[in-house]
C-alpha cells in the first residue's frame, strides 16, 4: 500500500490555469493554488485588481483568439500546464419562452463552448499527472426554472467531464467537476437578488448555513493534487448538502 503523506496536498511547482478569477470562486481557487505552491495563471474579462497570480490576463474566455494569446503566454513562461480549472461562467434569470436566440447563444458560449475551447487549446500542454476541474452547478443535476439553458449547459459540462475522463485516462490526465451552490458571491447574489432577501434565514442548505467561495477552493485543491490521484470522472458537490437532499433546503 502506498504511504499517504501530508505533502500530497501540496501543488509545489505545478502550473495552474484558472478562468474567471477576478472575484468569487475563481479568485478563491487562484489564491488557494498559490498558497499551496502552484504557479498560477488567471484570466477574466474584468480587471483582476486583487490577484496574487503570476500571470493575469484580461480577456473574454469566449474569444478563441484571446484564448490562444493567453495559452501562448502560459507556454512561453512555463512550457506546460498541470492544472486547468474552467470556472468562468454565469447566467441571467429569464423564462425559456422569454429567452431570445441571441440570449441562448450567449448562455451556450458562456457556459459550454468556452470550456471546450479552453480545454482544446491547453490540452497539448498537459501531460501525465495533469488535472482538469470543471466548475458546474447543482443546477446541472436538478430542474432550474428561469435558468433552463444555463442548467442544460452545466449538465453538458458534467457529461463532458465524464467522457473526457475516459478519453484522457490513458494519458494520465484526470477530469473532474465541482458543483457549487449556496456560496455567496457577487454573481450568485446578483442573480438571486429577489429571493436572497428570504434566502437567509428561510432557505438554507441542510448544514444550516451558507458556504464560502473558499469551500469550493478546498475542493479544487484536493481534486487538482496527488491525493485525488485515483479520482476521475466524478463531481464533488460543494453545497452544504443541497444535492444530497434532492434540492431540499432547511427552514428554521
Ligand atoms: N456561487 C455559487 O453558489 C455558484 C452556484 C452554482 C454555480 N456556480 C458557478 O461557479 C462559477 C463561479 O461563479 P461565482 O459565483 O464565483 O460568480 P461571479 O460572477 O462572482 O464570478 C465569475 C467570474 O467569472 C468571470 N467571467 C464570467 N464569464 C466570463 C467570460 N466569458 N470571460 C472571462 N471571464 C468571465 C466574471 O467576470 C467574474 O469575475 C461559475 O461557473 C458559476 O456558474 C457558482
Amino acid at each position: 500500500m502506498a504511504a499517504l503523506s501530508p505533502d500530497g496536498i501540496l501543488l509545489t511547482g505545478r502550473v495552474a490555469v484558472v478562468t474567471g478569477a477576478a472575484r468569487g470562486i475563481g479568485l478563491a481557487i487562484a489564491e488557494a493554488f498559490a498558497e499551496f505552491g502552484a504557479h498560477v495563471a488567471t484570466c477574466d474579462r474584468d480587471p483582476q485588481a486583487d490577484t496574487t497570480a503570476d500571470l493575469a490576463m484580461t480577456m473574454d474566455v469566449r474569444d478563441p483568439v484571446a484564448v490562444d494569446v493567453f495559452a501562448r503566454a502560459v507556454e512561453e513562461r512555463w512550457g506546460k500546464v498541470d492544472i486547468l480549472v474552467n470556472n468562468a461562467g454565469g447566467t441571467f434569470h429569464a423564462a425559456f419562452a422569454d429567452t431570445s436566440v441571441r440570449g441562448e447563444r450567449t448562455l451556450v458560449e458562456e457556459n459550454f463552448t468556452q470550456v471546450t475551447g479552453m480545454i482544446r487549446r491547453l490540452l497539448p500542454l498537459m501531460a501525465k499527472g495533469g488535472s482538469i476541474v470543471n466548475v458546474t452547478s447543482s443546477e446541472a443535476h436538478q430542474a432550474a426554472p428561469g435558468f433552463a439553458i444555463y442548467a442544460a449547459m452545466k449538465a453538458a459540462v458534467e457529461s463532458l467531464t465524464r467522457s473526457l475522463a475516459l478519453e484522457l485516462a490513458p494519458r494520465g490526465i484526470r477530469v473532474n467537476a465541482i458543483a457549487p451552490d449556496a456560496l455567496p458571491t457577487e454573481g450568485e447574489l446578483g442573480l438571486r437578488a429577489d429571493d436572497y432577501e428570504d434566502y437567509e434565514p428561510v432557505r438554507l442548505p441542510p448544514l444550516g448555513h451558507l458556504g464560502d467561495p473558499v469551500d469550493a477552493a478546498a475542493a479544487a485543491v484536493f481534486l487538482a493534487g496527488d491525493l485525488a490521484g485515483f479520482i476521475t470522472g466524478t463531481t464533488l458537490h460543494v453545497d452544504g448538502g443541497i444535492h444530497g437532499a434532492g434540492g431540499w433546503r432547511r427552514t428554521p
